[in-house]
């Protein structure tokens, strides 16, 4: 089993004061104030409706090496959960605001992107005869037979969240603006008061090159005669090594700001993290310590290996439950594991706000 640190022994929590100065001494992302005035018209158009409104983060945060940024440290994960949770929240009536990870799955498009499920794979060419040079040219672009049915059914459901405008997409790159855009967003939605809810399933970035170390131009991997040798390796040095140079990387924590969404930027609302881990020996002990570090309702605790068939909800009474997907019949489609935790989220939501049904088209 591996060794797994104390409460006492966790980087710190982050206080008011660590907020202070993180975001006095970032640079929020260039759109910012248009992204906050879209939100804000979101939240209130569906406040107005007596609509629900969850945030979804999804995707992998950055962390760039360099200012001008040519290298950065990124993660594994494609956004699949929160994509896909997203379109389950839809379904379910909620409106959604989607903190993704530029370029990474999206609702409803996710079906038919990367080199798995290429969107060409699905299309034909009517009406093309022969083959090669000869061909003569058919003209329109159709969805070949066998998908026709499944792909209507995503194509509806995404044009109604488009009509019914409730999904807003918001893009992040580097964790930094996924910090600014989270506490943005999180502080628009207080006035969803407990009716809000956070589904936090992004893998956001441990640590981090601080601004006042962090190199302006791209590292060098040799030296540039005549060059001014300006010292941008500050945080990540450019050494002598055994073949050759090595590039050491000395990185800071990020602040653990899950507190003072909790505390002070949605008081209100619940609040869902997740804690992915690759060894099943300490899942259940991070996820209890998440709770008692931050105070929130519920971690959703999932392993690398076997995030898509199981993953274990512990809440802050100290219930465990798991929720493992059924193993799919021959001939059968596996189930989407999405589609049994959002219900059982959306259960706990409905509990926690005593009932109240929601508002649906
Ligand atoms: O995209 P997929 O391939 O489908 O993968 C999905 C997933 C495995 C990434 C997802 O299910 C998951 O487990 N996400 C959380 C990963 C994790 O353990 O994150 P963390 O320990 O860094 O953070 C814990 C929680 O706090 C997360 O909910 C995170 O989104 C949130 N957090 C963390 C730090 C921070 N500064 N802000 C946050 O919001």
């Amino acid at each position: 089993m591996s060794s797994t640190p104390s409460l006492e022994e966790l980087p710190p929590i982050a206080q008011p004061d660590d907020e202070l100065q993180y975001f006095e001494t970032h640079a929020p992302p260039a759109n910012i104030a248009q992204l906050s005035l879209e939100v804000r018209d979101f939240i209130a158009h569906h406040h107005a409706a007596h609509r629900r409104v969850v945030l979804v983060s999804s995707g992998g945060t950055t962390v760039p090496l360099e200012n001008q940024t040519v290298r950065f440290i990124d993660n594994f994960s494609a956004g699949t959960r929160g994509a896909t949770s997203a379109e389950y929240f839809l379904e379910a009536g909620y409106a959604v605001v989607f903190l993704h990870r530029q370029f990474s799955l999206l609702p409803y498009s996710r079906h038919y992107s990367h080199s798995t499920n290429c969107f060409l794979d699905y299309l034909s060419e009517w009406g093309r005869i022969g083959e090669g040079e000869d061909a003569a040219e058919g003209g329109d672009v159709v969805v070949k037979q066998k998908y026709r049915q499944q792909m209507l059914d995503v194509l509806r459901k995404y044009r109604r969240a488009k009509e019914n405008k409730t999904l807003l997409l918001l893009p992040y790159t580097t964790v930094t603006s996924y910090l600014f855009l989270l506490r943005e967003v999180a502080m628009r939605m207080q006035v969803l008061g407990s009716e809000g809810l956070f589904y936090l399933a992004a893998a956001v970035s441990d640590f981090f090159v601080p601004p006042d170390r962090m190199a302006e131009h791209k590292i060098q991997s040799g030296d540039i005669p005549g060059a001014a040798g300006e010292d941008n390796h500050a945080a990540a040095a450019v050494a002598p090594g055994p073949r050759g140079k090595k590039l050491v990387i000395d990185l800071d924590p990020v602040p653990k700001f899950l507190n003072r969404l909790v505390e002070g930027w949605a008081p209100n609302a619940m609040i869902i993290s997740f804690k992915l881990e690759t060894d099943s020996a300490i899942l259940l002990y991070k996820c209890r310590q998440a709770l008692e570090r931050y105070n929130h309702q519920l971690v959703i605790g999932n392993l690398l290996s076997t995030r898509k068939f199981e993953v274990v909800f512990v809440d802050n009474k100290k219930n465990e439950n798991w929720i493992r997907v059924p193993e799919a019949k021959e001939g059968e489609e596996q189930l989407e594991i999405e589609s049994l935790i959002v219900p059982e989220v959306v259960r706990r939501h409905n509990q926690s706000i005593g009932g109240a049904s929601i508002h649906r088209f």
